[in-house]
């Protein structure tokens, strides 16, 4: 085997290790060896349409295989197409240690199809040992190797509470050709390893999966960074009364995780990002109680705080020049004789009051006052929360898009940039100034649901006019992912259960917010 730097994708939080990826100039000896295949008539010098959307034209290979065979008569008999994923494997009659060399259709070689196309290669290749894709003949540009590395990796992320786990059989993917890409590769690896992280947290059983355990949990991952954690006393003296409120029906009391990054005297004058995550460990609605499918996947209602607590450690790790703060509001939402009831008043850090009508609605109460904190005690330049909020989010978007509301048209353009680099798909939703008065109450500052006899619909809007209401004015972007948060199966870089959403898409936000050396002032106007 040639030699290749060894990077491994930092295999020591995901709870199953990943394979590590390897670039090499040479082809290394390996089990499966892929090459790529494109729909003829495409060039992937040139930027023309390519042939990937219509079923008239054929495949061709996308460069030479080591082999006699016949393989552009293979081809034309598989009446292949060089679709993105889509895979002719050629028999390999005497099998040494090769012992399959599958073609793999990259489509149009664009990210989304390569990412595409490599979860697919993963799913093929998962029983190998190892696995090498030849781009020699189509040598993919930075962000073609990032999305290739997403789907190759991404699909071979497992989590299992069996007995007798399988171990991995696929252990190491090499890339052969793009040996100049090394920096893009561990970038990449950084990102995957974050969102594999964030996974195994939304993947874990809540009966493991309290409060106190995720802000453990947290301390693991960012271990070499600051992490205060907030237990329920001082978060009752201090006035956050949505998480004691949302967690006093538990007997596993509510946590406010803070964790924060720095990124040197470089960032001194940087933009401040807070970064707020809904941290339910277990929604089963509190004395609202939900039915029994509707509480099914409850566990995943920590999503957004597993997102900002892995895109931190992924931060920290590509050494951003920017300032992070991250809050995860954790609670669990059980109903009890200690519960709160529909008809409390409780006040929210910061001293608003809201009659709580439904406690179903618990996610905006912790987050408001995670908000809060962030606007009054952190002098954040930007806050972005991102939450599995409102059923109605993916009756809406259903479930690759997470809606986005936003109170400044440059953030969400930012946004809306990263969502498109990092292939999870957002959609701008609008904050309807007339749906405001559905929060007023007449005994207390707000109502934690939107009045009904109003019937103005829209509870994904009423909740991001709740949130709104605590961010103080400041640039404010609020992610609904109660969608994209789990996947009900295997789908590209997406594997059934926590799918990590949120870090890729607010990893490459900061990324290019480094970049840009965005100062505090130039976050406002810009
Ligand atoms: N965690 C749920 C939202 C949710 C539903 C996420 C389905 C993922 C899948 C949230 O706490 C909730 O229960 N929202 C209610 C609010 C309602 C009572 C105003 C909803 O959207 O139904
Ligand atoms: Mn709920
Ligand atoms: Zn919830």
């Amino acid at each position: 085997m040639p030699p290749a730097r060894r990077r491994t994708a930092t295999a020591r939080f995901p709870a199953a290790a990943l394979p590590q990826v390897l670039l090499s100039a040479e082809l290394p000896d390996v089990a499966v060896l892929a090459v790529p295949i494109v729909p003829t008539g495409s060039d992937t010098d040139s930027d023309t349409d390519s042939a990937a959307g219509s079923d008239t034209g054929g495949a061709r290979l996308a460069g030479p295989v080591p082999s006699q065979l016949d393989l552009d008569g293979l081809l034309e008999r598989e009446q292949a197409k060089g679709k993105p994923g889509e895979i002719v494997a050629v028999p390999v009659t005497a099998p040494g240690v090769l012992e399959r060399v599958l073609l793999i259709g990259t489509g149009d070689s664009s990210p989304v199809d390569l990412r595409k196309a490599g979860a697919a290669l993963a799913r093929r290749a998962k029983d190998a040992k190892s696995l090498a894709v030849d781009l020699r003949q189509a040598t993919p540009d930075a962000a073609g190797l990032r999305a290739l590395v997403e789907g190759l990796v991404l699909a071979s992320y497992s989590f299992s509470r069996k007995a007798e786990p399988k171990s991995r059989t696929l252990q190491s993917i090499t890339l052969v050709g793009p040996v100049d890409l090394q920096d893009e590769l561990d970038a990449a690896l950084t990102v995957v390893a974050a969102t594999a992280a964030a996974r195994d947290l939304v993947n874990t059983p809540s009966l493991e999966k309290t409060p106190d355990w995720l802000a453990g949990a947290a301390r693991d991952l960012l271990k070499d960074l600051s992490v205060r954690v907030l237990d329920e006393k001082q978060l009752t003296s201090q006035g956050f009364g949505g998480i004691v409120g949302v967690g006093q029906g538990s007997t596993r009391p509510p946590r406010l995780i803070e964790a924060s990054y720095d990124g040197g005297p470089s960032s001194r004058g940087k933009v401040h990002v807070v970064l707020v995550g809904k941290g339910i460990t277990f929604d089963t609605g509190g004395l609202s109680l939900k039915s029994t499918p509707n509480m099914l996947d409850m566990k995943m209602d920590m999503g957004g705080a597993a997102a900002v607590l892995a895109v931190l450690r992924a931060v920290a790790d590509l050494k951003l020049k920017i300032k992070v703060t991250v809050l995860a509001a954790a609670a669990e939402n059980m109903p009890s004789g200690t519960a709160q009831r529909p008809g409390d008043v409780l006040t929210q850090y910061g001293g608003r009051t809201v009659e709580v009508l439904n406690t179903d609605a618990e996610g905006r109460l912790v987050l408001a006052d995670a908000i809060a904190y962030a606007d009054q005690d952190l002098n954040a330049d930007v806050i972005v929360d991102i939450a599995t909020l409102t059923g109605g989010m993916p009756v809406a978007l259903g479930k690759r898009h997470a809606g986005l509301f936003c109170s400044d048209d440059a953030l969400a353009a930012q946004l809306e940039a990263a969502a498109e680099t990092s292939g999870e798909p957002l959609w701008r939703m609008p904050l309807v100034e007339d749906y405001r008065v559905a929060l007023d109450s007449p005994i207390a500052d707000l109502r934690n649901i939107g009045q009904p006899k109003l019937k103005l619909m829209g509870g994904s809007i009423t909740a991001a006019l709740f949130l709104r209401e605590f961010t103080g004015g400041r640039p404010w972007a609020h992610l609904d992912i109660a969608g994209p948060a789990m996947a009900g199966g295997d789908e590209d870089e997406k594997t059934k259960g926590g799918t990590g959403y949120g870090v890729r898409l607010l990893t490459a936000w900061l990324v290019e917010l480094s970049a840009a050396g965005a100062s505090r002032r130039l976050s406002r106007s810009a």
